[in-house]
């Protein structure tokens, strides 16, 4: 699915957050959005699956998607991993996973499909009983993930998913999010500080600031360009 976003612009009320953000994800590639506290990232994912008031077009080849409600986005694919996971604590780990396809038509795989999300986190079959509240931060994610990908995302956006988590946590949770990105070819928007991670499994990077968008460019380059990272990400890379 090819991502095209032009001229978007999105807040809370009359506060607005976004300022006409301009970005182009190819069909199954890894996009990763940099930047720091307060710039709009997790507003951007918001836009993007229906959560906030938007402005501006965005486009899942070629359909229209700006104005619809969360709902029929995810009828239509967009997969939201929210700031702070958004799993359901007291329900088992299988509750969460197969809220993940509520809005599937197509009943009979699902059972195909919580298969699908066991091979990519084994832990989580050894965990369905269990309530979701009861996991590590790093199931948690990892539950928060699987249940995305019970909708058979076609754009899968990821909030911060390294936050809180160790480091051994965050490296395997990456390649499990390259795994499915290579596997399903979903094309992937991720949120995070971790700009070294995000850069190491993404092919684009935009920085946000205050609502814009100030650098985009291949992974590679923003990665390669320390003065860059010093000035807008504030730290190295
Ligand atoms: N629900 C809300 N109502 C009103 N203002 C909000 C709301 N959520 C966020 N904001 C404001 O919008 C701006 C952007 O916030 P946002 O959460 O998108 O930033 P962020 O880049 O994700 O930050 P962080 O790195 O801290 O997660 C901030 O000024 C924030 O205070
Ligand atoms: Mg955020």
């Amino acid at each position: 699915m090819t991502l095209i976003v032009e001229d978007l612009v999105a807040g809370y009320g009359d506060a607005r957050v976004l300022h006409g953000v301009r970005l182009t994800v190819g069909d199954g590639e890894i996009c990763a959005i940099l930047g720091p506290n307060g710039a709009g990232k997790t507003t951007l994912l918001r836009a993007l699956s229906g959560m906030v008031k938007v402005r501006g077009r965005i486009a899942l080849d070629g359909a229209e998607l700006a104005g619809r409600p969360p709902d029929a986005l995810a009828r239509q694919g967009v997969a939201h991993v929210p700031e702070g996971r958004g799993t359901f604590m007291p329900l088992t780990v299988e509750e969460n996973l197969r809220l993940g396809a509520y809005v599937r038509r197509d009943r009979a795989s699902v059972e195909e499909d919580l298969e699908r999300v066991h091979t990519y986190f084994p832990v989580l079959r050894t965990r369905l009983k269990q309530a979701a509240g009861s996991l590590s931060g790093g199931e948690q994610q990892m539950l928060a993930i699987g249940r995305a990908l019970m909708l058979r995302p076609r754009l899968l956006l990821l909030d911060e998913p390294s936050l809180g988590l160790a480091p051994l946590v965050t490296r395997e949770l990456f390649r499990i999010v390259q795994a499915v990105n290579a596997e399903e070819r979903t094309t992937v928007v991720v949120v995070e500080q971790n700009a070294h991670l995000a850069l190491g499994i993404a092919q684009q990077a935009h920085v946000l600031e205050t609502g814009r968008i100030v650098l985009s460019g291949t992974a590679e380059r923003i990665r390669a360009d320390e003065q860059v990272a010093q000035s807008y990400l504030g730290y190295r890379v």
